[in-house]
């Protein structure tokens, strides 16, 4: 370690009272301080879309007043973007706020997977697949720490749901654990390296997450390879020496003494190493180190610029699902408007809790649709229903919208969740709009069949039981401080709407995946639904849905051609290879702008491996790019895919398993709109699994070097050769799941050890 502190003389001087005290914060945000050593105090904050700065007061529930910042878009529009470059430049500007404040760590970005639409933190999380929440985290994480500020990678790990969020123990097992739970975690550790990550409240199978050393220690820091701080996440620790042994460095928030006190007692009683203690110290200096520069003298940022980013980023975030006619973009040269729905008045604009930013302003879509018209076109407004108003008049508001409505040559009506229905904190208990905006929807679609539905949720909201009143239907997301103006950008066709679904829109609660197993009961949910989450669930059952992952339209089209997807021979030197291994597919597809207007197309790259000996995925996302193209424009776009997008997580092998045969690569414009596809060949011998004292004879005959040790014993036993036995497939395939010690056994004393005694030395050797 470079630079600011002589860690090991600080360590010789620090007494073990001041260790103590340092392994846990000082008030709310900040690290403490140890005045007489010159080791100076940070301070973090939350995020992720924004900074919540708090200087007088403290809470982590967004109760209290923060410092004016720029809200971007929540997470889940973030998510719907698939725009690796975007999320970097918002991180970027997220950190520029945070220097310009005087904050060292940015507390975020959260990629957990969402698992349930019903998480009531779903709107802070990016996707339902670990490859785009990974890389889109990564991007995130590398654009805060570009202007010298951490980044907090969070919830760490399989916190996925608000019920019971600091007792529940997510009992997963090691599959999904592996593919689905930690993936993007591993993605932006070892792409990104984080300088912080802050581990979750929950249990992982039945251990603290704050307190699991086979999550921080062995997996986050043995296996791959971070070298930052681990935080806890506000109140996550139950017991403070066993979250310093098991390798959390920072407990967060202060607990007034009493960590210290307990951290202190256990190292005097032997129950915690000093040494373990020290580590945690040397992370938090390394992490000062790393952050201290960023802090130092003013940094100003302009307000405007990232108000603008704002704004761009949230019309690059808005789904466009749905849009017959096409009714959008808006044509307001061919008659009035109606705009209906409080929230294009009051927008909803980012979710309740430890996220809230108090933005910089708030720009609603109704006065922005009313600037972008231009003069004399007449653009009407009548709000329809109350937002969580118990005292609106819901009769008198549902009939002023249908007069508007039936005057109105075409109708924009916004609904969406209102703040009580998703926070932080709790779950959802369903997934439907309220009734109030339903039946204002119907109402106004009786007197006017041109509706444009736009939408204001954090999290999926089903849209069976009432779409088709909506020849439009536009899903805005929780679009920050600007989405207001953004929205308006989109419906008047200023800017091409571009974003895609980064969850599954489902026909009904009932279909979803954990529907079975979510929230759980008596502290424990089990995550039964395995490593079919999202969209790898409705595939596998081939269940409808209302719109699929990566699903989203645009004003234009386009179109796919000249697929080639070509197999690399495994001959890439391994100190060349990234953490993904070896590059084994090259794939290539041109895209082509067969429209009118200019527009972005997210090309998706899915792998299947039909063959597979374990069940897999019918596909799985693995790469993914976003072009923008002028009308007629094409681009030839390249990937890579490496071992690790071919494999699946062995618990036999105890890990990453490639099995050799053919693999399936195809290109979507969506999970279910598959353009092209091709087959690929992958070379390479059949995964090589060890053999145990209870490998059946199937996975002897499986193993290169056991199949002849065990056809030579065979061949040579004391009876007359007993191969021809396993000539017969069907006695093969009987026979082929007895372990061989059972086996063994049936054969009689002498063969029987014979036999043992050989696979014993084969085992041994
Ligand atoms: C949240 C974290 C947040 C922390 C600090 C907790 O309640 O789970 O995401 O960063 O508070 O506000």
């Amino acid at each position: 370690m470079s630079g600011r502190f002589d860690v090991p003389s600080l360590l010789a001087e620090l007494t073990i009272e001041e260790k103590a005290s340092l392994v846990s914060g000082a008030g709310f945000w900040w690290t403490r301080r140890i005045e007489r050593l010159g080791i100076p105090a940070i301070m973090v904050s939350d995020g992720p879309h924004g900074l919540r700065k708090q200087d007088t007061s403290g809470d982590h529930v967004g109760l209290g007043g923060s410092a004016p910042a720029t809200c971007f878009p929540t997470a889940s529009a973030l998510g719907s973007s698939w725009d690796v470059d975007l999320l970097r430049r918002v991180g970027v500007a997220v950190g520029e706020e945070a220097r310009g404040q005087g904050v060292a760590v940015v507390l975020g970005p959260g990629i957990n997977i969402k698992r349930s639409p019903l998480c009531g933190r779903n709107f802070e999380y990016l996707s339902e697949d670990p490859v785009l929440a990974g890389v889109l985290g990564a991007a995130m994480v590398e654009g805060i720490q570009s202007q010298g500020v951490g980044a907090s990678l969070k919830h760490y790990a399989v916190n996925n749901q608000e019920a019971d969020r600091l007792r529940v123990s997510a009992d997963v097992d090691t599959r999904p654990l592996r593919e689905i739970y930690l993936a993007g975690f591993e993605l932006v550790v070892k792409e990104a390296r984080p300088w912080t990550v802050m581990c979750s409240y929950n249990r992982v199978n039945g251990v603290y997450a704050s307190q699991d050393p086979w999550l921080l220690t062995e997996v986050l820091r043995r296996q791959w390879g971070f070298d930052g701080l681990v935080v806890s996440d506000w109140g996550a620790v139950d017991d403070p020496a066993a979250a310093v042994a098991a390798g959390l460095d920072l407990e967060m928030p202060s607990t007034g003494g009493a960590s210290a006190a307990r951290v202190v007692d256990a190292v005097k009683a032997g129950e915690l190493g000093e040494e373990a203690l020290d580590t945690a110290i040397s992370r938090l200096l390394r992490l000062l180190e790393r952050t201290l520069p960023g802090t130092e003298g003013d940094h100003l940022y302009d307000e405007d610029d990232h108000h603008a980013l704002a704004r761009a980023a949230a019309a690059d975030c808005a789904v466009l699902l749905k849009n017959e006619g096409p009714l959008l973009p808006l044509h307001p040269d061919e008659g009035p408007l109606a705009v209906i729905g409080e929230l294009a008045r009051t927008p909803r604009f980012q979710g309740a809790g430890s996220s809230k930013v108090n933005p910089t302003r708030v720009d609603d879509a109704l006065a922005a649709l009313r600037a972008g018209v231009g003069p004399g076109v007449v653009v009407d407004f009548a709000a329809g229903f109350g937002v969580d108003d118990p005292g609106s008049d819901t009769a008198a508001l549902r009939a002023e919208a249908v007069e508007k409505a039936r005057g109105a040559h075409t109708v924009v009506l916004f609904l969406g969740l209102p703040p009580s229905c998703e926070s932080e904190g709790f779950d959802r208990e369903h997934l439907d709009l309220p009734i109030d905006q339903v039946a204002v929807l119907e109402a106004v679609a009786a007197v006017n069949d041109r509706v444009v539905v736009v939408l204001a949720n954090g999290s999926v909201v089903t849209v069976a039981g009432w779409e088709h009143h909506a020849g439009a239907l536009l899903e805005g997301w929780l679009g920050g401080q600007a989405g207001g103006s953004a929205l308006a950008d989109l419906l008047l066709g200023a800017v091409n709407p571009s974003g895609r679904l980064a969850e599954t829109v489902p026909l009904r609660l009932a279909d979803t995946p954990a529907y079975l197993n979510f929230p759980g009961e008596d502290r424990h949910v089990r995550y039964g639904e395995g490593i079919h989450v999202g969209y790898r669930h409705y595939d596998a059952v081939d269940r409808e849905v209302s719109y699929p992952f990566g699903h989203g339209l645009s004003y234009t089209m386009f179109e796919y051609s000249d697929l080639t997807a070509t197999a690399i021979e495994a001959s890439t030197p391994v100190a060349a290879q990234g953490w993904r291994g070896a590059p084994r597919i090259t794939v290539e597809v041109t895209v082509t702008n067969t429209g009118r207007v200019e527009g972005k197309e997210v090309v998706q790259v899915y792998v299947c491996d039909p063959g597979s000996s374990v069940a897999r995925p019918v596909r799985e996302l693995k790469a993914f790019t976003k072009v923008a193209l002028a009308p007629g424009a094409s681009e030839t776009v390249a990937f890579t895919l490496a071992e690790r997008d071919l494999s699946y997580w062995s618990i036999r092998a105890d890990g990453w398993v490639l099995e050799p045969g053919p693999f399936q690569v195809a290109i979507g414009a969506s999970s279910r709109d598959l353009r092209l596809t091709a087959t690929v060949e992958v070379a390479g011998p059949p995964p090589a699994f060890p053999l145990d004292g209870n490998s059946t004879l199937a996975e002897w005959l499986d193993h290169p070097l056991g199949h002849d040790v065990l056809m030579d014993l065979l061949r040579r036993s004391p009876g007359g050769d007993l191969t021809p036995l396993l000539e017969d497939p069907g006695r093969r395939r009987m026979l082929g799941s007895f372990p061989m010690p059972r086996l063994a056994a049936m054969l009689g004393p002498t063969l029987g050890d014979e036999l043992g005694r050989a696979l014993a030395a084969t085992l041994d050797g």
